[in-house]
Formats: structure tokens, sequence, C-alpha cells
């Protein structure tokens, strides 16, 4: 995170997609009013030509391309001492739910893999699948549908 901090605000907002300070898709206006779950518009282009949303952006590269791709997303920061020169030991877990790993996380991935300007400043570290049985209805128990 040392140097993420040094990127200005813009360039951040440009590497993720959508604007830091309310986390609304950059093709949201104006941008006081404009919210997280907007819609965003990858199709719409800036008086110059590019995309307003780059196309190199981890949002643009992480948006399932089909709806069975879809994950469930939910996220850990951590923030360790300071190691050597560097100031922050900081990171994200990221975890993801998902019924077929293949088929849902792995193709995201291997999109983040070729192109996400997000990579310049994160640093994978580990990784591990687990399986978790299905909920229950009230009255069963975790993993009935498997177990009965
Ligand atoms: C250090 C690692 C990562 C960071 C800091 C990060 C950060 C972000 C941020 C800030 C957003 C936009 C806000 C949001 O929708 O939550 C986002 C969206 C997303 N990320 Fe990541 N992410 C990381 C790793 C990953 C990985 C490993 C995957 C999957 C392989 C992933 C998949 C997604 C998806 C699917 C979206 C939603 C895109 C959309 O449809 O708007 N991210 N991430």
């Amino acid at each position: 995170l040392d140097k993420w901090d040094r990127l200005d605000r813009s360039g951040r907002d440009q590497a993720v997609g959508r604007f830091q300070s309310n986390g609304a898709p950059l093709t949201s206006s104006p941008h006081e009013q404009a919210a997280e779950f907007d819609e965003p518009d990858f199709e719409a282009k800036t008086s110059t030509g590019f995309t307003v949303i780059p196309e190199f952006s981890h949002m643009a590269r992480a948006r399932p391309v089909e709806a069975g791709e879809r994950i469930f997303r939910r996220a850990y920061n951590y923030q360790g001492p300071p190691v050597g020169d560097e100031l922050s030991e900081s990171g994200l877990i990221f975890v993801s739910y998902q019924a077929d790993v293949e088929r849902q996380f792995v193709p995201i991935q291997r999109r983040l893999d070729e192109l996400d300007l997000l990579n310049e400043w994160t640093t994978p570290i580990g990784s591990a699948v687990f399986a978790l049985p299905p909920g229950c209805a009230e009255g069963g128990f975790i993993g009935d549908t498997l177990l009965t």
C-alpha cells in the first residue's frame, strides 16, 4: 500500500473503475448524486474516445461476463506492523463463495491475471479452497441435503 498511497485519487479511481469516495461507477454523474449501486456503463466514452471506465480497471476485468459466473465476495483487511523500510504491512484476505470453483472463480481470476491495473499494487501470497456443505431450512441441519 505504500506505492498505492503515492498514487493520486483519480489514478486510484481509474485503477478500480469506481470513485473511491463513495464506490459509485465512474460513469455515474453528477458525482455528488452518484451511488455505489448505480449500474456502470462500460460503453460510455470520454471526449477523447477512451471508455470512461478503463478497460484495464479491476471492475471492468472482474465483472462476470455471464450470470453463472457470479460469486459472493467478502473481503477482510489486515494491518500488520511495518517491516523494514515499508510503511505498511497491509493486505486483503479475499474470500469468495461459489458452487463451482472451475466454472465461476477461475475464469475471473484468469482475466485478472491477463490484465488488471490493480495488479500493479497487489502481491498474491497464498490461496486455499475449502468445501462447505449447503445450508439448511429451519428444523434441518447443515449439510442435510447431502447426508439424508
Ligand atoms: C488485493 C486484492 C483485491 C482488491 C484490493 C480488490 C478490490 C476491489 C474493489 C475496490 C472493488 C470495487 C468495489 C466492489 O465491488 O467491492 C472490487 C470489485 C470486484 N472484485 Fe476485487 N479486489 C481484489 C481481488 C479480487 C479477486 C482475487 C477477485 C476474483 C478472482 C476479485 C473479483 C472482484 C469482482 C467480481 C468485483 C465486482 C466487479 C463488479 O461487478 O463491479 N477481486 N475489487
